[in-house]
């Protein structure tokens, strides 16, 4: 496994504090994402893989790739198809190499800001749960727009930002008060789940993150709400 995050680019303190707090919970992480989710989160992955298109390289990147779930499914898509599983989180990495072929899937610790490949070299970049913790975004989707080749495809798995109120105002209620709660008897980390109902409710609206799309050079972006809002699927085109 390459070690790229010797130097943390963009928004480095952010960055920081994120890696770090997600190689604190590495080893929680998958076992809590399903059970806070209620299992939800292999649907909304499976609707994420479903989106992806290939063109002409061959390559994926999958881009804050985790523990590799989405790794793990897109490397049965196509035979002969490469995937590189891209996180800055070492622990998050480690923790799912169980998940993947190492023939197909090559997991590379790096920033999303800096992405180690050539200019147009993959078909698709797919984000799973991650683009509310990259920042600055629009940095990341310069570096995006660089790697993918011409008619490529961005797919983004989100939360949306649960502004508006999600079943008569229950799912708001779960996110900031019993989340945190769960997250802080399991993993023993409170701040870590505050950080995720936090840039959950912080994050912009399915619509702005599509206007945010388009001004960065996306040709055609639109969006999919799934389990009423609670996940958005965004699909922007070259
Ligand atoms: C909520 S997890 C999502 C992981 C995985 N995609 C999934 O579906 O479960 C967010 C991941 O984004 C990574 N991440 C956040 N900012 C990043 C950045 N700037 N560069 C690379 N990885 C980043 C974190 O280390 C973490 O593993």
């Amino acid at each position: 496994m390459k070690e790229r995050n010797k130097h943390l680019e963009g928004d480095d303190d952010h960055g920081r504090r994120v890696a770090s707090m997600f190689n604190r919970i590495a080893s929680w992480y998958d076992l809590l994402n399903r059970t806070l989710s209620l299992g939800l989160d292999r649907t909304w992955r499976n609707r994420l893989v479903d989106s992806v298109q290939l063109r002409t390289s061959g390559k994926i990147l999958d881009l804050a790739s985790g523990t590799m779930d989405v790794s793990g499914q897109l490397q049965s898509l196509e035979e002969g198809l490469k995937i590189l599983a891209l996180d800055f989180s070492l622990s998050m990495l480690k923790q799912g190499q169980e998940k993947i072929d190492p023939l197909r899937v090559l997991p590379v610790c790096a920033d999303a800001h800096t992405i180690p490949l050539p200019d147009h070299s993959v078909d698709c970049v797919t984000i799973a749960f991650g683009i509310r913790n990259i920042l600055p975004r629009d940095s990341a989707y310069a570096e995006i727009l660089r790697v993918l080749v011409p008619g490529g495809r961005l797919c983004i798995l989100e939360f949306g930002s649960a502004r508006q109120k999600i079943w008569g105002g229950l799912y708001n209620l779960y996110l900031t008060r019993l989340l945190p709660r769960i997250g802080r008897l399991v993993s023993r980390d409170p701040a870590a789940y505050s950080y995720l109902a936090r840039t959950i409710t912080q994050f912009p609206s399915a619509e702005e993150l599509r206007q945010e799309l388009l001004a960065s050079g996306f040709q055609q972006v639109r969006y999919e709400s799934l389990t009423s809002g609670i996940v958005c699927l965004h699909i922007a085109d070259l």
